[in-house]
């Protein structure tokens, strides 16, 4: 590609926007030429307001990028087509479908618009077909709004796509998530050092809504979603009740076989990689992968009594968040031979 798309990052200081920042510094195709924060920031360069958390080095390109204020002219002014969205939600809902009419193609982190009927909640491996829900939207005379699944739902879509098959008649998810989860600043670390809240605020009732709406399936989902110390990955345990008889080498097969259909630059060769070591996956090997965080790790696959139970592993800020979003904005750019 001679010339990158212009693309804008808002809501570039918080978890999910440094993500966005550290992906995009070195992006084959994308270019962020417009960030911004919340209004304080506006003026500031980058490097100099904002709290870095993820556990890798700052790209030194983003270090001067000056952060803008939230201004439909200015963006247009600066070339900006693709908006990646990491605003809380309660903005987004009044900021992404301003975006979207005001002709920008958004990828956002938010469950504000998730469960708009024309709005897809994309998992390109998982449902690529339901990009074409953009072209309701008005795409390609208006903008349009494409959300990423929450984090652990991404991770359990990645797992269970490739069951699908099999008929899911009912999900049982146990999940172990980061604090990163919950953004920055997040939880008081008074309340989550040496410690685990049971309690994640509407995550159960999001990862029901949003599986069922990824995998267009209709099993009974049995959730508990626990907030735990660690940093960064969600730990997930799953039990799968099937319609049909499926063996544990049914599973690892599909695992193995289970390629996204286009070929992107943030899709990893192999996006579940299973291990038989009974002590994995753990958090600490969330960034493992290429590119890093993209990869879903599974481990712990056993049967009793027809069901099938494992664990999963997926970086919630990378692929549950920023690098969904990423990966997704380069489905629609090569479903709609952008380059
Ligand atoms: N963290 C995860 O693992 C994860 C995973 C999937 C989806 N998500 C979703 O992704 C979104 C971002 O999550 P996060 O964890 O990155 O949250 P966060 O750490 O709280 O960051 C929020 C960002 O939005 C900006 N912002 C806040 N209020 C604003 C306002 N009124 N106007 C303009 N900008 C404003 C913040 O700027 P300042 O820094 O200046 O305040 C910051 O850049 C949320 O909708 C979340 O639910 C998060």
């Amino acid at each position: 590609m001679d010339k990158k798309i212009k693309v804008a990052v808002i809501g570039a200081t918080g978890a999910v926007g440094q993500v966005f920042m550290w992906m995009l510094s070195d992006h084959p195709w994308f270019e962020v030429v417009y960030a911004t924060a919340s209004a304080a920031r506006v003026g500031l360069k980058y490097a100099s307001t904002v709290h870095w958390v993820m556990p890798l080095e700052m790209p030194a390109n983003i270090r001067d990028i000056e952060v803008k204020e939230f201004n439909f002219a200015a963006m247009k002014e600066a070339g900006v087509t693709i908006v990646f969205s990491a605003l809380p939600a309660e903005v987004a809902r009044e900021a992404e479908p301003q975006l979207r009419d005001n002709g920008f193609h958004v990828f956002s982190n938010a469950a504000a618009m998730r469960y708009d009927k024309n709005v897809p909640v994309l998992v390109p491996e998982a449902n690529l077909e339901t990009l074409d829900l953009i072209k309701e939207q008005g795409y390609p005379e208006k903008g349009f709004v494409v959300t990423n699944a929450n984090c652990v739902t991404t991770g359990l879509a990645m797992g269970i796509a490739p069951l699908k098959k099999y008929g899911i008649k009912s999900i049982t998810l146990h999940s172990y998530q980061s604090v990163s989860g919950a953004g920055y600043p997040g939880l008081s670390s008074f309340d989550i050092t040496d410690n685990c809240i049971p309690f994640i605020k509407g995550e159960e009732e999001k990862v029901e809504k949003e599986i069922k709406k990824i995998l267009d399936i209709d099993p009974e989902v049995y959730a508990f979603t626990v907030r735990v110390p660690v940093l960064f990955g969600h730990l997930e345990a799953v039990w799968l009740d099937f319609e049909q008889n499926v063996e544990v080498e049914d599973v690892i097969r599909d695992w193995e076989n289970f390629k996204v259909v286009c070929d992107l630059p943030s899709t990893p060769a192999q996006p579940i990689q299973y291990g038989s070591d009974p002590t994995f996956p753990q958090p600490k090997y969330a960034f493992w992968g290429n590119p890093q965080g993209m990869v879903v790790y599974a481990g712990r696959l056993k049967k009793k009594n027809g069901k099938i139970g494992f664990l999963l592993l997926v970086n919630n800020v990378v692929k549950g968040a920023a690098g969904g979003s990423i990966q997704n904005a380069e489905a629609f750019v090569t479903r709609f031979n952008l380059i």
